[in-house]
């Protein structure tokens, strides 16, 4: 397998990886038992992943990333300190799911051979589904406006409030 190829793999292994971390973190803040179980499902979903693609770099023998990478010490740190309870959580794990799934679409643009088109296509669609049941949930639970804490920062920034 081109080396550009397995590049490729084990950038995705590492975003399934800090995804799975981050997950785990946001789990952990939720009282929300539909968003918790949904949380532990798509975890396993990235966990999967990185099983999967870790299969086809051993295959071209390479040993896949098993650990956090910088940037996956960083979107866990990221989610740590955004997730404060359940709305928080499911936005900063929006912003993570952003993340995979641009990382998917550019592998699929990237010209990966045919024995791994089909596996990037699935866990492509893994990530749209993770999307998508977070946006609804952002939706339907009203947090689809302007994070509070955003505008109280702002107006913190502008000085329109006294500190207390
Ligand atoms: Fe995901």
């Amino acid at each position: 397998m081109d080396e550009k190829i397995i590049q490729c793999l084990n950038e995705l292994i590492a975003l399934d990886l800090a995804c799975a971390a981050a997950y785990e973190v946001a789990r952990g803040v939720c009282k929300d038992e539909e968003i918790q179980g949904k949380f532990a499902e798509f975890r396993e979903d990235h966990l999967r992943h990185v099983a999967e693609l870790g299969e086809h770099v051993r295959r071209a023998g390479v040993e896949p990333p098993s650990a956090l990478d910088t940037k996956g010490v960083i979107i866990q740190g990221f989610t740590t300190l955004a997730s404060q309870e359940d709305r928080t959580a499911v936005l900063a794990m929006r912003g993570n799911e952003e993340l995979s799934n641009n990382a998917y679409a550019s592998a699929l643009q990237a010209g990966v051979p045919e024995e791994l088109r089909s596996l990037i296509a699935a866990n492509f669609e893994d990530e749209r589904r993770h999307m998508s049941w977070i946006r609804g949930a952002v939706l339907l639970r009203g947090w689809d406006v302007e994070q509070p804490e955003l505008r109280e920062l702002s107006a913190e920034a502008r000085g329109t409030r006294r500190a207390a």
